[in-house]
């Protein structure tokens, strides 16, 4: 069954006042036709929530005008590659100590992305990590000097360390580059698809860790202690502040038809009991889902209502079974009903939202609008 029927069932069992219990199961019903597995509960309050990416925006926007019908479904052409999901999975790592024990000189952050978001039967396309350096000079006259470098390196680490063992043993490089820091960070990208594959599978993922270490040459500059003091002096330049996001596209195939073409359908309000799509506006306020459902608030979801009667029109699209069922209902009214009033043409729309771990994704559904309906 599509989104949409179990939306209208939900809908209509909550307009009913059926039982708690009736509408919940309804509401699981539609929730798990849109591939979640429950309402997602994200934790943070409104204001203090992960900010929706300008990029995430954009595809939001660019799949809500009216698409090429040739066009790809399930293809994110930002990234060139096959998908109908995708999610800005935040990191849940911590920053180990400015100055840990196994990295004297140096910043050490570790770096994890619950990867069991993703439901079993999507395909993981693409996972591309994205860390940013945030650096502040502390003095403007440390604009004027030359910019700080630090190299960089991203390890994987692949098993826990026991105690007293030094970690380093259980670690494998999977980057090492200097960068100059500048105020305005530019932010650097790595496909980590293929690990991310493998972190899906329980138990598998220990992370990354991230480290900074102060290039020879401006070495003194991050020193919070200048030597044989005891004060801290005020250091020329502060650490910068690492932030770290994982971008993943993946593909849910059952979620994935051939496009049909999203018509600007404009329904008419003529007063009429024969089968056709009606206006039905679907406000996410309504049902209580503001809190998850970034954008839209709502949307044009439309039902289909009314009788197929005899003779069945060409304009009520019936299969040559409904004109035959019309023409048996008309003999005899009581053994046999009319045809169903049903969706013909459904086209999607796309939604964005924050899952349960406050990830932002966005998503495209199939069969969510009715465009046409017919007898059947
Ligand atoms: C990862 O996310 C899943 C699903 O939300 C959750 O059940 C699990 O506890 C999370 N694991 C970690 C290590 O945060
Ligand atoms: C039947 O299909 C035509 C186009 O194929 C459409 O214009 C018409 O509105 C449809 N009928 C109903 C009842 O939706």
């Amino acid at each position: 069954m599509g989104p949409l029927i179990r939306l209208a069932a939900w809908l209509l069992v909550a307009g009913a006042f059926q039982p708690r219990e009736e509408l919940k199961a309804q509401e699981r019903l539609f929730l798990s036709s849109l591939g979640l597995t429950g309402r997602p509960r994200p934790a943070g309050k409104h204001q203090l929530r992960n900010q929706v990416p300008p990029a995430f925006w954009k595809m939001f926007r660019r799949s809500e005008t009216p698409q090429d019908p040739e066009g790809d479904p399930c293809t994110v052409s930002e990234y060139g590659v096959r998908g109908n999901i995708i999610r800005y999975v935040q990191d849940q790592g911590r920053l180990l100590s400015g100055w840990s024990l196994s990295c004297q000189d140096c910043v050490e952050k570790q770096v994890f992305f619950n990867m069991t978001v993703l439901q079993p039967v999507e395909l993981l396309s693409l996972a591309q990590l994205e860390v940013s350096l945030h650096w502040k000079p502390v003095r403007a006259a440390a604009l004027l000097q030359a910019a700080p470098a630090v190299s960089l390196s991203l390890h994987e680490v692949i098993r826990s360390t026991l105690r007293g063992a030094d970690p380093r043993a259980n670690r494998k490089l999977l980057l090492a580059r200097s960068v100059q820091l500048q105020p305005q960070p530019s932010p650097i990208t790595v496909d980590l698809t293929s690990l991310a594959e493998r972190w899906r599978q329980a138990g598998r993922n220990y992370g990354l860790v991230l480290e900074l270490r102060p290039l020879s040459a401006a070495g003194g500059e991050f020193s919070p202690f200048y030597p044989g003091n005891f004060l801290p002096l005020e250091p020329t330049s502060t650490l910068p502040l690492i932030q770290a996001s994982l971008v993943a596209v993946s593909l849910n195939p059952h979620q994935c038809r051939s496009r049909q073409k999203r018509s600007a359908v404009h329904l008419p309000v003529t007063p009429s009991n024969v089968c056709k799509a009606r206006r039905l506006y679907i406000d996410f306020k309504d049902v209580g889902w503001q809190d998850w459902i970034i954008a839209p608030q709502g949307y044009m979801a439309n039902y289909c209502h009314g009788e197929c009667p005899f003779p069945l029109s060409e304009s009520l699209n019936g299969t040559n079974h409904a004109i035959l069922q019309t023409l048996v209902h008309s003999l005899d009214p009581q053994g046999t009903p009319q045809p169903g009033c049903v969706p013909i043409r459904l086209s999607p729309i796309s939604m964005l939202y924050y899952d349960n771990n406050d990830n932002v994704v966005l998503r495209h559904y199939q069969d969510m609008v009715v465009d046409e309906c017919g007898c059947r």
